[in-house]
């Protein structure tokens, strides 16, 4: 507390981000990021990137890289928005679509940056529960709202929606923006980037942090209708006329360029996930069906705070979360490589 602060300050509840241990742990698989690395071909840009220009200011429009993102989902680049992480774009979307007269609406266990983000722009929400399985019941959201948001897949639990579900809410919710977050779409989820031509008010973004291993470049991208794409540039240019800085440019180009590795590396991560699925069955876990570079697990009979902070005593970082308590036995796990995801079970094993 301070009486320097504004009002706005004092009332903030800010998002807690996973932990990023200083010291060496034996496995972090707690904030979803890739087992590998970026590819060589990003490095390599970096490196000659890594010059003289560096005093100049980056293209403050990231014009090549929209439009190598554009060939790519083979899509307008005027319907493209690139951020510093999508955590940023999202921020520019709560400030610029959802401060409405009636409440936006998302899940009531999801990214928990949503509310972090309602409390700095003064934004009301509601939350609507999952249902018992824990999947998005889309029937609740036919609602009058503000706007609308959720992940798909939903995280953290990982379970995602189909497009003929998320198009059907889209077409009858009409009257307020709907935000697919697609952080985790890469993964085995179907894109409804593909609907952005068709609909003024959908909104998708997409990250370079997890698919793409760039968390550490901070990237991430929005497709939608010209006019919302608009809307989100004159907040940028309000706010910060270079949010992409000239490495990232480089890596974000040539990690859409390419294709084999990321194609490679999201299948190692799809196998693992089953690998890791299938054991945790034998151990009496109930996981549920994961569409996400991570999964949502409980014991069947332990504690899931006691089994955290075993790990945690073991070298091993996993994700818990005390909040809500229908999510307390939960463990959310990213998936790593094959050989960590075998180290992860013997550890686990030797634990339960
Ligand atoms: C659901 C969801 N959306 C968005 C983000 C933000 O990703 P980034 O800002 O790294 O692009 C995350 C990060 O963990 C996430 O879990």
């Amino acid at each position: 507390m301070s009486k320097y602060w504004s009002e706005v300050v004092h009332k903030l509840t800010p998002y807690t981000p996973g932990e990023q241990p200083k010291g060496n742990v034996l496995l972090k698989l707690n904030t979803n990021e890739n087992p590998y690395g970026p590819s060589q071909k990003v490095l390599d840009s970096i490196s000659i990137a890594n010059n003289n220009k560096l005093r100049l200011y980056p293209d403050p429009e990231s014009d090549l890289l929209k439009s190598t993102i554009a060939n790519f989902y083979n899509i307008s680049s005027n319907s493209i928005f690139l951020g510093n992480g999508s955590d940023e774009i999202l921020a520019f979307i709560f400030q610029g679509f959802f401060k409405n007269k009636l409440p936006i609406i998302f899940p009531d266990i999801t990214y928990s940056f949503y509310p972090a983000y309602c409390s700095l722009y003064d934004i009301s929400y509601t939350r609507i529960p999952l249902d018992k399985k824990f999947n998005i019941d889309l029937e609740d959201y036919l609602i009058p709202n503000g706007g609308i948001i959720f992940p798909n897949p939903n995280a953290p639990t990982g379970i995602p929606k189909t497009l003929v579900d998320i198009e059907n809410l889209i077409k009858i919710n009409q009257d307020s923006v709907v935000v697919i977050d697609e952080a985790y779409v890469d993964f085995g989820t179907e894109s409804v980037i593909k609907l952005v031509n068709k609909y003024k008010n959908l909104l998708v973004t997409q990250s370079f942090s997890k698919s793409r291993s760039l968390a550490g470049i901070r990237l991430g991208c929005a497709f939608g209708n010209k006019n919302l794409i608009e809307g989100l540039n004159r907040i940028k240019n309000s706010f910060n006329s270079y949010p992409i800085d000239r490495l990232a440019q480089t890596a974000g180009i040539e990690a859409i360029k390419d294709e084999n590795h990321f194609n490679e590396t999201r299948d190692k991560i799809i196998k693992a996930r089953a690998f890791l699925e299938k054991e945790l069955l034998l151990m009496d876990f109930e996981t549920l069906p994961s569409g996400a570079n991570f999964i949502f697990t409980k014991h069947k009979l332990k504690d899931g705070a006691i089994i955290f902070n075993k790990l945690r005593e073991s070298g091993v970082i996993v994700r818990h979360f005390e909040r809500p308590a229908r999510i307390f036995q939960y463990l959310r796990i990213t998936i790593g490589t094959q050989e960590e995801m075998k180290k992860f079970i013997s550890i686990l094993k030797r634990i339960i």
